[in-house]
């Protein structure tokens, strides 16, 4: 089960194996992007495990060989993915594989290299987005910035019932994003220790897009 972090009723650390070595395995400079991609969509499935956990269920009548019953299925098929570009973009194939149906929305976002302030360049959610359950994307959690403004975007537009996963964060991103959104329910694959004066997580994982993108 993830386990509770500091005392915010929240945000949960993710504590699986199978999580943390494959996040091990794209720290490592030496992962191409090709493995880099495959392991961060593996990781996505495995948080989307975890954090999916409350889905609501609706009985469905079926037939089995033997006999008619009742059994459960996701209710209303209404979840939303929104990867927060371009990073996120990497994550939801991983959801995807998890909830086939869901629908997915994109929240563009770049930080200034000096400022580290995010800048928005797109957004386009699907409708009736009040309604669904959303899980916003993010490889990495730095100062918590562009997570901030990416909830912050989303209540706008009328989401209220959102959950935010990312595979790596830094304590100052993830007191940001609590700080400003109490109530979103925040999934973090590992905490890391720190962040540079470049604002990068330390030991982090370098540039996720660049990574995923094969872009550096
Ligand atoms: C990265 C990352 C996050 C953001 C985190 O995106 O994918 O969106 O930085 O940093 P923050 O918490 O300090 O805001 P970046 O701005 O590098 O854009 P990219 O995904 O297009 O490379
Ligand atoms: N964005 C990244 O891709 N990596 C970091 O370490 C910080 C922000």
């Amino acid at each position: 089960m993830p386990v509770q972090y500091k005392d915010y009723e929240n945000v949960f650390v993710m504590d699986h194996p199978l999580i943390q070595h494959k996040i091990t395995q794209i720290r490592d400079k030496n992962t191409g992007t090709n493995q880099f991609r495959s392991c961060t969509e593996e990781i996505a499935s495995l948080m989307g495990y975890e954090a999916l956990r409350d889905l609501p269920l609706e009985d469905m009548e079926v037939e089995t060989p033997i006999e008619k019953c009742m059994s459960p299925v996701i209710a209303g098929k209404k979840l939303a993915v929104v990867p927060i570009l371009r990073a996120g973009l990497g994550m939801v194939s991983g959801i995807m594989n998890l909830v086939p149906t869901a629908k997915v929305g994109h929240i563009g976002l770049y930080r200034d290299p000096e400022t580290h302030e995010p800048h928005e360049y797109y957004c386009k959610l699907p409708k009736p987005i009040e309604l669904r359950t959303i899980v916003v994307v993010d490889p990495m959690l730095a100062t918590g910035g562009s997570g901030v403004a990416a909830v912050d975007f989303i209540k706008k537009h009328g989401g209220r019932h959102i959950k935010f996963m990312c595979i790596i964060a830094a304590p100052e991103g993830i007191d940001r994003l609590h700080a400003a959104h109490p109530d979103i329910q925040l999934y973090i694959g590992h905490v890391d220790r720190c962040l540079n004066e470049d604002a990068y997580i330390c030991p982090g994982l370098g540039d996720a897009g660049d990574r995923i993108f094969g872009t550096k």
